[in-house]
This record gives structure tokens, sequence and C-alpha cells, in this order.
């Protein structure tokens, strides 16, 4: 029996991956590295450093910067987020989430965030949502990003529920992995093909409701 959910944030929750998006396509362009939709979709939910590796490596130049480098793209690719960020409000959380999410928690459901990002806490707070996420993996307590389970199997464990008692949402592919390796339920939001491994495929947010999962999961 389901009793919880845990949530990404970055294109679930906020339309903020596609200011990700276009911060990485921005340093991508600046290191010579040819953008594609794929590449984007790769990135989604990956952390930011193993994001820049990702970048670096469809471009053959990964061994072509030192570590300190490195730091110095990643911190100017979060300062061009950063500021991407600066107008953000409840008006840009995805079509219907808010609805879901207090569905959830009229309904006794538990909520957790299993955000990649160390700028959650931020989105979250612009978005006025902060206090349905009272609880919160951190992602710099991680030894491992997406798609490694960890995320996903802390997000249940805070919730004090069993991760088959859990549904994970998620936009990303490698979000959806860390979901199923975790043994929770996933719910992929997008291109059902690249979300092709979801348990649960939905087109668009606005179709994420607990009418719509019972139905798919019954
Ligand atoms: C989320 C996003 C990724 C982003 C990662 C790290 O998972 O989907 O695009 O790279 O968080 O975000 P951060 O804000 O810490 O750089
Ligand atoms: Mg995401």
């Amino acid at each position: 029996q389901i009793k919880g959910f845990v949530f990404d944030l970055d294109g679930v929750i906020a339309s903020t991956s596609i200011y990700h998006a276009k911060a990485w396509h921005q340093l991508a362009d600046e290191l010579g590295v040819t953008w594609t939709d794929e590449l984007g979709d790769q990135l989604k939910g990956v952390s930011r450093m193993d994001s820049l590796e990702l970048i670096l490596k469809a471009g053959g130049k990964e061994n072509d910067y030192t570590q300190e480098e490195k730091v110095k793209y990643a911190t100017k690719k979060n300062e061009n987020y950063v500021n991407l960020l600066s107008n953000l409000t409840d008006d840009d959380i995805l079509p219907g989430m808010k609805d879901f999410i207090e569905d959830l928690a009229a309904h006794n459901y538990l909520i957790s965030l299993a955000s990649a990002s160390k700028n959650a806490p931020k989105v979250l707070e612009a978005l006025n949502l902060d206090k349905y996420f009272k609880e919160r993996v951190d992602p710099a307590t991680l030894k491992h990003g997406k798609p490694d389970p960890e995320i996903y199997v802390r997000g249940a464990e805070i919730l004090n529920l069993k991760p088959e008692e859990c549904i994970g949402v998620e936009d990303a592919a490698a979000g959806v992995q860390s979901i199923n390796a975790a043994n929770e339920t996933s719910i992929g939001i997008g291109d059902p093909e690249v979300l092709k491994a979801a348990d649960i495929n939905f087109n668009d947010t606005s179709e994420v409701t607990l009418e719509n999962i019972k139905k798919a999961m019954a």
C-alpha cells in the first residue's frame, strides 16, 4: 500500500529544468561542445559536477581540464542558473502540481524531496511550497547521485516508510532509474520514449492526479 511520495523538483514541480538547460547550454558553447537535445536529456537529474563531466565527455574533452578549472566552470554555470532564478514565483509551479501536492497532504500521504539540486531550498521558497516539504534529502550528504538509488532510498527513510510504500516522481531518465533501483514505484513525466523505464508514464504534469495514479496502478 502506498503511503508516501518522494519528489524530484526541477522539471516535476518547478519549471526550472529549462533554466538548468539554458545555463548548461551556454557553458557548452563556451567550451566548444555541441549542444543536442539528447545531451540535455542526459543531464536531467544529474549533479552539478557529474553534469559538467557529461558535457566534457560529449565533446571528447574529458581530459582537457584540471579539477580546479572544472570547479570554476561548474561555479560559473551555477551563477548563471541562480541569476535565471531571480524572478521565480509561484507562477513557475508546473501545471497541476500545487493541486496535486495539496491533495496528497489532504489525504495524509507523506511527502519528501529527493532533488539533486543544492538550490532546491531557494526554489521551494520562491514557489511558496516549502511548508509541504519538511522532509528533504540534502544532496550534499550523498555518496552517489542519480541514477544511483541512494537519494530515493533516503527519501523513503526520512518518512519512516519502506520503499515499496513510496512512489517516486521524476522527469529524468536518471531519476527513474534511481527510483526503480530503490524499489519504489516510478512515475515518469515527459517523453515516454526517454522515460520508458517508468512504471507509470504521464506526458505532462497536469495529468498527475491521485485518480490517474490509482487508475494506472489498478
Ligand atoms: C537537478 C537538476 C539538474 C541539476 C542538479 C544539480 O537534478 O535536474 O539539472 O544539475 O539538480 O543542481 P544544482 O542546483 O545543485 O547545480
Ligand atoms: Mg528533474
